[in-house]
């Protein structure tokens, strides 16, 4: 079994907010595996590739590197410096589902997320990470929300939408992104058949904590 508490879901359900606290409360790592594609996408935009036809040589000269931070969680690094807020534009963001449907893509990220499994129990957040990446994670969620609660949400996140976006716009762009991430052949979103699911559309995160917590105590 993995030593890894799976947290998948789709776009702006508030994996990021739980996976995170959930890490710190337990006092374990944290590890957002979409900013792997979104720097994959970030890198292929900069040098202007064609997002749909990227190969294992480019893939090959990005240096990608998680490095611990003061408390704990992975931050991600492309060839020495930290992404952040370049990572959070809604450009990238749809470049990162594009280049998410590449084997090419998915297979090199595959052992750059496979390595952090290890004798430390670890959160991890995406798409296939109870499904493709740690099928034997021994804990499972897929959190979920409603679509337009998902957009309010995504909305109030400043930076990640293009300036003056409206709500039906923003969600229009999560609906065409979900559509993208859950018909790909390789990897597509959806839950482990054993995943616990969690709609958080009426919760707030303490509450989806709490849940989270009570599942792993109960399953132990
Ligand atoms: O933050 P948000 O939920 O909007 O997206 P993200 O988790 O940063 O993921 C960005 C994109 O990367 C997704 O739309 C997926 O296409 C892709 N992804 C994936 O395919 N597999 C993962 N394990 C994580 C992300």
């Amino acid at each position: 079994m993995s030593n890894c508490i799976a947290i998948d879901g789709p776009a702006a359900s508030g994996k990021s907010t739980i996976a995170k606290l959930l890490a710190k409360k337990l006092n374990i790592a944290y590890i957002n595996t979409g900013n792997l594609y979104r720097a994959v996408a970030l890198a292929a935009i900069r040098a202007g590739r064609d997002l749909a036809r990227l190969d294992r040589e480019f893939l090959e000269t990005l240096k990608l590197e998680y490095t611990p931070n003061e408390s704990g969680d992975y931050v991600l690094k492309l060839n020495g410096k930290e992404l952040e807020a370049a990572l959070r534009t809604p450009e990238v963001a749809t470049g990162a589902s594009l280049v998410a449907t590449e084997s090419e893509v998915r297979d090199y990220l595959l052992g750059v997320q496979r390595n952090f499994a290890g004798k430390n129990l670890i959160v991890m957040e995406g798409r296939d990470i109870g499904t493709v990446v740690f099928p034997d994670a021994e804990y499972k969620f897929f959190v979920t929300a409603t679509p337009e609660e998902r957009a309010r949400r995504r909305l109030a996140q400043n930076g990640e939408t293009a300036d003056g976006a409206t709500l039906s716009e923003v969600a229009r762009e999560l609906a065409a992104r979900d559509k993208q991430d859950s018909e790909r052949p390789i990897a597509p979103l959806k839950p482990a058949a054993d995943a616990v699911l969690i709609d958080t559309t009426n919760l707030n995160i303490e509450a989806v904590i709490e849940k989270i917590i009570g599942q792993i105590k109960r399953s132990n």
